[in-house]
């Protein structure tokens, strides 16, 4: 059994305010589900950081969605079954393919930016996996921060949401087996944890993102540790498909690098892109018919197969048959950030390597984003809707965002925003040993761990023994007074890493993103 809370409070002797909804995260699934909202009901987005800080603005492909000529979403269907490896849950996968086009005309109509052809019809891409044109995006390779930006101004034009930011949610409040709100830090920046306040609510949905920073290396953003999974598992929420994990193919190499890597988007290769190994071969012909553009898992081993065989940190990254004037206007983001680094994208390779990028676990939802405890709702990244099974397709994680962020806020709606607020005194007291707040080392320890053994390949004695390693780590946080927003965060942490690890132990046969060395 997890611990409860994970600090000390009682919440009669906090500042408390109320909403009808809560939101926790304020990438694009939270950011869209408030939108959707009816205006009649009052609505509170919690950001840890700025609203800048988070997976949704750094996405740069874009979102899929069949909206030309010669697609349909039947295509799209196809696609996202073959890269999910056997796992997709067919039903929701048919709702997010179906739903999509209609999701695009609701942001184009919020006043998101897409880029555009020159007969207005929108610009569509192709990345990994996908058989047709249908990515859409904006700001060339930008399209997250354009589509954030365009939900926020959406937001503050609606007087009944308010968005908090810098405000870390601790833990998510139950009463009688129902949610009835959010103990929080208001100031997330504290170097100790100060002024916890109570939000109380009827509906609270957790829009939290990933668990990228339980990684040494990441294309997450520095903020993205698993808190909204961690804390709605000490809630009683079903998790699945917890051993899923995401290598992007092609993150920016830097030698003695740490953390947060630069992310090269997918669509450099959808736009013609080729891999080559440090003798100069192209070598992904040899991996699978789809050559560059064959689904992410695949690629990525392809790249961790060269590196290991060639003897090299990396791959390379071609791109410089393409005209100059193109690159710079279709990935001005990637041009520049390169640039940075010494790298001219026009004229020289471009190191790569892979990284962790996405989670396919979390908090298990039906198709309305209600999880198993009342009250309780889950979408983007921080839920399991089904939609990627054991590998998603690029470029469907920001429409998963917007089809179940909208229909969590159709069931919210239909629901539970309607009934009384329930404001219960809650208090947790358990007994603790010590303090901690400097937390760095442990962190380390525990990024490690997961990169080195449940990585892009895995095998089970080596969890079995990462795994006891880490249990050891979570009791010893578990028991001690944490009095730090950042060793909060490394207890989720460690909780998150113990469950990925539980669940690839418990997956004795490899499929999509799991793949496991000891067993076919
Ligand atoms: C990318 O631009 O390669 C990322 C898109 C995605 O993660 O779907």
């Amino acid at each position: 059994m997890p611990l409860r809370y994970s600090s000390n409070f009682d919440t009669a002797g906090l500042d408390a305010r109320e909403w009808d909804v809560i939101i926790i995260g304020s990438g694009i699934a939270g950011l869209y589900t408030a939108v959707n909202l009816d205006s009649g009901l009052s609505v509170c987005v919690l950001s840890k950081e700025t609203m800048d800080e988070n997976n949704s603005y750094l996405a740069q492909g874009g979102i899929a969605a069949a909206i030309g000529q010669d697609d349909l979403p039947a295509y799209h269907y196809e696609d996202t079954i073959r890269a999910g490896a056997g796992h997709c849950n067919a039903e929701a996968v048919s709702v997010l393919v179906n739903e999509a086009p209609a999701d695009i005309d609701a942001l184009c109509r919020l006043g998101t930016n897409f880029d555009r052809n020159p007969d207005g019809t929108l610009t569509t891409t192709r990345e990994g996996g996908h058989r047709r044109f249908r990515i859409v995006h904006a700001l060339g390779d930008a399209t997250g921060r354009e589509v954030v930006d365009s939900l926020l101004k959406a937001c503050r034009k609606k007087p009944n949401i308010e968005i908090i930011e810098n405000c870390f949610a601790l833990d998510i409040l139950t009463h009688n087996g129902k949610c009835v709100g959010v103990l929080a830090c208001a100031n997330s920046n504290a170097a100790v944890l100060e002024t916890q306040v109570v939000f109380y609510g009827k509906s609270i949905v957790c829009a939290s993102g990933g668990i990228g920073q339980v990684y040494k290396h990441t294309t997450n953003s520095e903020v993205v540790t698993g808190d909204g999974i961690a804390m709605a598992y000490r809630a009683g929420a079903v998790l699945s498909d917890m051993e899923f994990v995401q290598f992007h193919p092609t993150a920016f190499y830097k030698a003695h690098s740490e953390g947060s890597s630069f992310l090269i988007s997918e669509a450099v290769r959808g736009e013609g892109g080729i891999l080559k190994n440090n003798k100069g071969e192209r070598f992904m012909p040899g991996y699978h018919e789809m050559g560059e553009i064959a689904p992410r898992d695949i690629v990525s081993r392809a790249i961790f197969s060269e590196m290991r065989k060639t003897g090299s940190p990396c791959v390379y990254l071609d791109v410089t048959h393409r005209e100059g004037g193109y690159l710079r206007k279709r990935f001005p983001t990637i041009y520049e950030r390169c640039l940075l680094e010494g790298i001219d994208i026009t004229k020289d390779y471009i190191p790569v390597c892979p990284v962790q990028h996405y989670f396919m676990g979390g908090l298990k939802t039906d198709l309305y984003g209600r999880t198993n405890v009342a009250g309780l709702y889950a979408c983007g990244e921080a839920a399991n809707t089904g939609v990627h099974g054991a590998n998603r397709l690029a470029s469907n994680s920001l429409l998963e965002g917007l089809v179940f962020g909208r229909r969590c806020a159709e069931a919210i709606m239909e629901e539970t925003a309607r009934g009384d607020l329930d404001k219960p005194v809650i208090v947790s007291s358990e007994k603790k040993k010590g303090l901690i707040t400097d937390v760095s080392q442990v962190r380390e320890v525990l990024r490690q761990e997961m990169n080195d053994h449940a990585g892009i390949e895995r095998n089970g004695l080596e969890m079995a023994e990462a795994l006891a390693r880490i249990e050891k780590i979570v009791e010893k946080l578990e028991k001690t007074a944490l009095g730090s927003v950042a060793a909060i965060e490394t207890l989720n942490m460690a909780v998150i890493a113990s469950l990925i690890l539980q669940s690839a132990i418990q997956r004795e046969k490899s499929s999509g993103s799991h793949f496991r060395t000891d067993s076919q």
